[in-house]
């Protein structure tokens, strides 16, 4: 543990797994009576509460920050004496097993910047309860396994709050004196409080229904700015998708008789799931052509799917303790991911999804924050909905499937819902399902659960020429993370395929399970050497280190049928160039250049495969690829290595930016494709060096019917130093300055740009008039994209580390959270060479020293020194 004694922080307390115990009481009831104001709001609580167990235990509600104004007991109002405050809990000793409590607070929306517990944002009124934000609106026991029925009453001004939602159905309306007016909302299914939600606001409808496969009908509404409806549709036909998707794929249907969603401007994470009213980062609402990509039109389908399968995996089935996030968060990925596949290409989903897999929790996991998918300890919970839990967990979800087979795993996740409808389950409960209905056992499969770090799996293939026969020999090793110095072998399914160069086919797929250190598989039947292919669809989340020569990748980058390993393949050839290059090794460009050709020439393939495929590995990719990350030489090496793809293949470039201009936008595959090569073409068409890169960019930027295409051009004229980039994005500045969405695009862009001032730029976009740190959303595009940009961020002076830490501190203050989220980056330090490191270190040092730092910020740093 660091040394904290001479920092402002106080060491948080440590919450752990094994600690668990069942409520002391239960909730069946809540009814909430909330008088909402933007200064003041009153909350009246009435619980019901019953013993659990046989126990003299006093009664806990949690709080954060309330005081008790009024706490009656069975209708008898309490003297000061009668009930205590414990770490801003209530604590109350009760005579019998049943007893009716009400407690009276006022809280201020207005004064909260943490956008925990109940908030103004944009003038309306909304609530974000996940994971511990209830306890900031009423006492309550705050935790999800206590479930109870909801009766919710708001009243409000009219006039500045003519709407007002809750969770479940509305069951009654009404006006009341002063110009106010009231409404109540009732959930049938019990819920723990992290699920519960109110809105408030002037909020137009884009109202649509959707009918169930049993025939019920359910109301649809999406609520907006009255500006935005139009900007809703895309929101609404991805959730009627995945309403029908839900139906079709795990036969589970919606079970309330309305469902809304409201987007809101200022919100801490991308979206919540609260039962029947989920509320939404504008960000995953809000598209039209004009102002979306098509990356952000895909990220408005998936965080809908996801946020709508929550109300199965997670609402009716929901999370035991806190330990057992991924239980909701891995299932729920895995099936928006499935989702979003089956709505579009599956081999591009595969790769998207991986890409994102390695750059966040691949690197989470190589990082003093390393955890497992089912933690045994933390201090602050909102620290843990990371990579880990999310990606990692759905990563092991789709392992399972992959063991089981589509029919079985349906067969596990039938029991698993039955099983546990309307309970608060764990990660066990779900691998149970998952044996007992799928027929699988896995024992050593659970060790995915518990041990953090990512696999390394070793490949070897050899061939007997006297027997005919190749052996394959695999071997798994973990390094040592946190608190867990040895390793147990994991259970690593690893889809393979042995490819005859003679024929460029293979014999089938098989599918191999290394259980041990170190294991061989035999095949029969050949004659000469094949070319292995291996981890194919990315069937397990490793480090597959199967080096393989470039003949055999060559081979692989052009003739594998699993597009996954052939994307790999030429990925490979392309690092196996890279981190040679930056080794001061001789490298085989031409490998590459080979293999782009063919692969960006090929008529039969997507487009929007060959724009993935033939795409460079990121600066951080390739810095984790080595034992000590060097930004310089990494970013050298790939500007060279895209020169000359550029230069050499520059017809091609031109071809396909020139036959890619599409007349008239759709969303269809095949012109989404096409948009997304085309920019691929235009980088590698500016990277080349070509006279009039930069107005052709500027052009494209012009004349864009759609933001896909003119922020791709902006981006590649923002890496350069040129008249054009100046000039575009004064242009997109005055074009979209009133609308957030894209400014934060603006700010973005530049983040991530490689212009050489990269790092004076952003410190200056820091005091830029537009930049405001009570937006999460503009703290990450301005800030979080710069952590993202490797070369910038770790540029030599430790500058990029000085702006970053700084405004870790002057955002703790206002929103913890969102704070603790840009630390991880400067928790890398073990990474990088030992001016770097010590200049990280002093960072993290720094930000322990602030007096005040919350538990957030707190547990991420003195973490990342460790
Ligand atoms: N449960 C949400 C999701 O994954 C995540 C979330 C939304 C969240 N808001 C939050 C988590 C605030 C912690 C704090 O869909
Ligand atoms: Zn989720």
């Amino acid at each position: 543990m660091a040394d904290i004694q001479s920092t402002g922080a106080a060491a948080p307390i440590v919450i752990r797994r094994s600690d668990y115990r069942a409520p002391d009481w239960l909730v069946p009831d809540i009814t909430l009576d909330v008088s909402l104001d933007v200064l003041l709001t009153r909350i009246h609580a009435t619980l019901s509460v019953t013993r659990n167990g046989n126990h003299d235990r006093a009664l806990r509600l949690d709080g954060d920050g309330l005081v008790p104004l009024e706490v009656r007991v069975d209708g008898r109002a309490l003297d000061a004496g009668e009930w205590t405050i414990d770490g801003g809990a209530l604590v109350i000793t009760l005579p019998t097993d049943t007893h009716r409590i009400e407690t009276l607070v006022e809280i201020s929306p207005q004064a909260n910047s943490k956008l925990m517990g109940l908030y103004a944002s944009g003038g309306l009124l909304c609530t974000q309860c996940e994971a511990q934000g209830f306890r900031r609106i009423t006492f309550f026991p705050d935790r999800p396994d206590v479930l109870s029925r909801y009766r919710v009453r708001m009243a409000a001004d009219k006039a500045t709050y003519p709407i007002l939602l809750a969770n479940g159905d509305p069951v009654g309306q009404g006006d009341l004196e002063g110009g106010r007016h009231w409404a109540e909302w009732t959930d049938p299914f019990p819920k723990p409080c992290y699920l519960f939600a109110l809105v408030a606001g002037d909020l137009a409808c884009n109202a649509d229904s959707f009918m169930t496969m049993s025939g019920r009908e359910v109301a649809l509404g999406i609520w907006v700015k009255e500006a935005d409806l139009l900007r809703t549709a895309h929101a609404m036909k991805a959730l009627k998708d995945s309403m029908a998707w839900d139906e079709r794929v795990y036969g589970r249907e919606y079970d309330l008789d309305v469902f809304n969603i409201v987007a809101v401007a200022d919100f801490n994470f991308g979206a919540m799931e609260n039962k029947g009213l989920n509320i939404f980062n504008s960000r995953y609402i809000l598209a039209d052509p004009e102002t979306a990509t098509d990356i952000d039109y895909d990220g408005v389908e998936g965080v809908v799917a996801h946020e709508y399968f929550h109300n199965w995996s997670g609402n009716r089935v929901t999370c035991r303790d806190w330990f057992q996030l991924s239980l909701k968060e891995g299932f729920t990925v895995f099936r928006d991911q499935n989702f979003s596949a089956d709505m579009g290409s599956h081999a591009v989903k595969r790769i998207e999804d991986v890409r994102i897999l390695r750059a966040a929790q691949f690197q989470e996991d190589q990082g003093p924050l390393a955890h497992p998918v089912r933690p045994e300890s933390y201090m602050e919970i909102s620290n843990f909905y990371t990579a880990t839990i999310y990606n990692k967990g759905a990563e092991l979800i789709r392992m399972m499937a992959l063991m089981l087979g589509a029919e079985r795993f349906r067969a596990g996740s039938d029991l698993y819902f039955d099983r546990h409808d309307g309970e608060a389950a764990t990660c066990e409960d779900f691998v149970l399902a998952m044996e007992e209905g799928g027929g699988i056992d896995l024992t050593q499969f659970r060790h995915w659960y518990e041990q953090a770090g990512t696999p390394r799996v070793k490949a070897l293939l050899s061939h007997d020429a006297a027997s005919a026969t190749v052996t394959l020999t695999l071997e798994q090793s973990m390094q040592p993370t946190a608190g867990q110095p040895v390793k147990q072998p994991m259970a690593i399914p690893l889809r393979t395929a042995l490819f005859d160069p003679a024929t460029q086919a293979h014999q089938g797929d098989h599918l191999l399970m290394l259980t041990q250190e170190q294991q061989s598989f035999t095949f029969a039947g050949f004659t000469n050497l094949p070319i292995l292919s291996i981890n194919r669809g990315f069937s397990a989340p490793v480090i597959l280190d199967a080096n393989r020569s470039q003949a055999d990748l060559t081979f692989l980058s052009a003739h594998d049928d699993d597009p996954f390993a052939r994307y790999e393949a030429i990925q490979q050839l392309m690092v196996n160039v890279l981190i040679g290059a930056v080794a001061g090794q001789p490298t085989d460009e031409d490998a590459v250049i080979a293999a782009i050709r063919n692969t960006a020439t090929d008529p039969v393939l997507d487009p929007a495969f060959v724009a993935e495929a033939i795409r460079l590995p990121s600066e951080a990719y390739l810095g984790d690829q080595m034992g000590q990350v060097d930004p310089d030489a990494i970013h050298a090496a790939r500007e060279a290595l895209q020169r000359r793809i550029g230069a050499d293949l520059e017809p091609i470039w031109r071809d396909i930016h020139d036959r890619t201009e599409a007349n008239g936008f759709s969303l269809s595959s095949a012109a989404k494709g096409a948009r997304k090569l085309r920019n691929s073409a235009l980088a590698y068409l500016i990277a080349s060096g070509a006279s009039d890169g930069p107005a052709i960019a500027f052009s494209q930027f012009d004349r864009a019917d759609n933001m896909t295409e003119r922020q791709a051009a902006l981006a590649i004229l923002a890496n350069g130093i040129s008249d054009e980039r100046e000039a575009a994005l004064d242009i997109f500045y005055n074009r979209y300055a009133a609308d957030p969405l894209v400014l934060d695009k603006w700010f973005q862009t530049q983040a991530l740009s490689f212009h050489p001032d990269t790092v004076a730029l952003v410190e200056e976009l820091g005091r830029h008039k537009d930049f405001t740190l009570a937006n999460p959303n503009r703290v990450r595009a301005l800030y979080g994209a710069f952590t993202a940009n490797q070369w910038a961020f770790h540029h030599s002076s430790g500058e990029g580390y000085r702006l970053v830490a700084d405004c870790i501190i002057a955002l703790d203050a206002l929103n913890p959270q969102t704070a603790a989220r840009l630390v991880p980056p400067l928790g890398r330090w073990k990474r990088f060479d030992e001016d770097r490191a010590a200049k990280m270190r002093a960072e993290l040092q720094h930000i322990l020293a602030t007096t005040g730092l919350s538990r957030d910020v707190t547990e991420q740093a003195m973490k990342s020194l460790e």
